[in-house]
């Protein structure tokens, strides 16, 4: 970790201008088990159609929570981890701790994607994986540009990027601003939006004739995640940037990236995109 990026990150939590990922995926943590994990390998296996990443090299731009590296090294990957929220990072290696404690294949750092020289002292790497990370670091673009550097000839990049929703993406920014602006944002923020969420969900089920109680609990198998830390993760994700998937496509393959696997949304949430080099 260099101090001047975990001091620049203190600041703009300070400066209201970050939400802070890693306190989120620090409690996630509390909640994590064996069949989220298991979930999370599931969704892994599947988008990049792998069996297993025996012999292969794993770069995970933006752990947060640490759970997907975690699953790449289970998988048998070699793994290099970073995050630029200290406490995210922290959550990786609390993860490597409970799993492979002492183990020289796994590397969990704090860094930047946005520091390109950075970037460029890693290497290559046979998969690089980055998923809801590129969107949130306050300069997307340039973040979609270094993930690429990386990647070696035939290697496999594996982004998800949220989607262009106009102007409810526009709101969706003010309200993730105001979250970030203190205590009092992010208590009026909660306050409004998580009765929300609660009664909205209950009434899709109600029309639906779906049991509302499922809603809650099949959720892990999103990728092993929590539907309770996901609204927190979602109503403070700040900075946040969003583009359509024409967009991503485009400013891919003109960079000699062909599209193998693609998860499009029409709503809020992301674009998921597995590219070959
Ligand atoms: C939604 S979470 C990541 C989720 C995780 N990749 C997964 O697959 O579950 C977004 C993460 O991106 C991290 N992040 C934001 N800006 C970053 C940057 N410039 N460089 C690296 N990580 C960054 C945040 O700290 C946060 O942990």
């Amino acid at each position: 970790m260099t101090s001047d990026s975990g001091a620049q990150h203190s600041k703009e939590v300070q400066e209201g201008e970050r939400f802070e990922f890693g306190k989120n995926w620090n409690k996630f943590l509390s909640v994590l088990n064996d069949k989220r994990i298991e979930e999370a390998e599931r969704s892994l296996k599947e988008m990049l159609q792998v069996n297993d990443l025996k012999g292969r090299s794993f770069l995970d731009i933006g752990s947060g929570s640490g759970l997907f590296s975690l699953v790449a090294r289970r998988l048998g990957a070699r793994v290099h981890s970073f995050d630029y929220d200290p406490n995210s990072a922290a959550c990786a290696v609390e993860l490597r701790r409970r799993y492979f404690p002492d183990d020289s294949d796994w590397m969990i750092e704090q860094g930047s994607v946005l520091d390109k020289d950075y970037i460029k002292s890693l290497g290559e790497f046979d998969i690089v994986y980055s998923w809801g990370v590129l969107h949130h670091t306050g300069d997307m673009w340039n973040a979609l540009d270094n993930a690429r550097i990386p990647v070696r000839d035939g290697g496999l990049l594996f982004i998800a990027i949220y989607n262009d929703q106009g102007m409810k993406s526009d709101l969706w920014v003010k309200i993730k601003k105001a979250y970030c602006s203190g205590v009092i944002g992010k208590s009026a923020i909660v306050a409004v939006f998580i009765p929300i969420f609660i009664l909205y969900g209950f009434i899709i089920d109600l029309i639906r004739m779906n049991n509302p109680i499922k809603r809650y609990s099949d959720y892990k198998n999103k990728r092993g995640m929590s539907i309770f830390y996901d609204w927190f993760d979602w109503l403070g994700g700040y900075p946040f940037e969003v583009a359509s998937s024409g967009e991503i496509f485009d400013f891919y393959f003109k960079r000699g990236f062909n599209l193998i696997k693609l998860v499009t949304t029409n709503g809020l949430g992301t674009n998921e995109f597995v590219f070959r080099k």
